[in-house]
């Protein structure tokens, strides 16, 4: 198997004419109130790996579907990881990236925990800005609009036996993209799951695994059907400590200013939100710790008042104030329910630099051309 630091870093990408692109007038039309994930550009990004080859055939093509032979290894034993980025547009007209190096690593790191063969970063990194570049047309000019990247990588050996696959397809495709949760300064309620848990010491709740989120469904569905937003997931030892959302890293704000975010011990994602929300709040001379918190404990603290705000975040719901966590034995209530003032200076901060309305003094931002 390849690592990183194998082979040629780069490849030729071909791009194939597009027959049929959707037109000026229906691409306006479908992008005037995107949503979350169901408006897709005419683009993909399709690369093929084989053990002793590496990576090949590297396309920008028109976005179609796949033909997989029906033994292919991610159908049964469901090898498959992936990402999500935006791209965002600048006052200036040029198309920016927020920390794609990062999600680069994080597809590499996934593909330890998998056993699959590494997609070089430059690969990545090549695929995703030609994507942006060739679909730049689908940025929503909706608040808040941005195309939304997602390279996946999935095995594609034709063998039934369980193994890690010789053969892999790296995609990307993009889609055009508004709020994910409606209305961004409303308070999500949480159902907090007791009967289900989405990662286990030493499993892959750190990979940016489909299989993660395929174990999250029933609890989510748990959520909706009692009229909540989102689930939080308890560790799966001591069904006590906050561990964090189905798709979203959560923080804690308290009544001295700081804040508080579940530790990276391997169950949870390591999200590149989180991580930027832990830099840009020291930057603001806020104090932030990494530390298990109990649910018990954010009761006890929401009801005394200590605890003032929580927040989750992520690449799709950016940051989204807490309103309550529920569970069978009661509910609380976090702050005002509503946007807190440090959610909302932190979340300013971020899609400030996100967006090209403040100086990215950090070195998070690529241009895409
Ligand atoms: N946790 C999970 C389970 C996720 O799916 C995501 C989304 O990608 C996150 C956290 C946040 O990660 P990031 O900020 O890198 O998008
Ligand atoms: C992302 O934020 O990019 C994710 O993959 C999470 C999912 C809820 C869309």
């Amino acid at each position: 198997m390849l690592s990183p630091s194998d082979a040629s870093p780069m490849i030729d990408f071909t791009t194939l004419p597009h027959p049929n692109p959707v037109t000026p007038a229906e691409r306006a039309a479908r992008i005037a109130d995107p949503g979350f994930g169901k408006v897709f550009t005419d683009h993909m990004a399709v690369v093929r790996y084989s053990e002793g080859k590496g990576w090949y055939d590297a396309q920008i093509g028109p976005r179609g579907t796949f033909a997989l032979d029906p033994s292919a290894a991610v159908l049964h034993y469901a090898q498959e990881i992936f990402e999500g980025l935006k791209a965002y547009r600048h006052p200036d007209g040029r198309i920016a990236l927020f920390r794609a190096d990062a999600n680069a690593a994080r597809l590499v790191a996934s593909a330890g925990r998998m056993a699959m063969a590494p997609v070089l970063p430059p690969i990545f990194l090549e695929a995703v800005r030609r994507i942006v570049a060739i679909d730049r047309d689908w940025m929503p000019s909706v608040p808040g609009g941005t195309i939304y990247l997602r390279p996946f990588q999935i095995a594609t050996e034709v063998f039934l036996g369980v193994k890690p696959s010789t053969d892999y397809i790296f995609g990307v495709i993009a889609s055009a993209v508004g709020d994910y949760f409606k209305g961004e300064t409303r308070g999500v309620s949480l159902w907090v799951s007791k009967d289900y848990t989405r990662a286990a010491p030493g499993g892959t709740g750190a990979a940016k695994c489909g299989g993660n989120y395929a174990a999250s469904l029933i609890a989510l569905g748990d959520a909706t059907k009692r009229g909540f937003d989102q689930v939080l997931f308890l560790d799966a030892v001591e069904r006590r400590w906050i561990e964090e959302l189905g798709g979203m890293n959560i923080f804690f704000v308290f009544d001295d200013g700081s804040l508080l975010t579940p530790p990276l011990t391997g169950t949870i994602l390591p999200g590149i939100t989180r991580d930027t929300i832990i830099k840009l709040a020291r930057a603001h001379g806020l104090a932030v710790r990494e530390e298990p918190y109990a649910i018990d404990q954010a009761r006890a603290d929401a009801e005394s008042g200590r605890l003032v705000e929580a927040f989750a975040c992520g690449t799709a719901a950016v940051v989204a104030p807490i309103a309550s966590m529920s569970m069978d034995d009661g509910s609380f209530t976090i702050g005002s329910g509503g946007m807190g003032q440090t959610t909302a200076r932190l979340r300013k901060a971020l899609v400030d630099i996100q967006f090209g309305h403040a100086p990215d003094e950090h070195g998070w931002i690529s241009y895409v051309d």
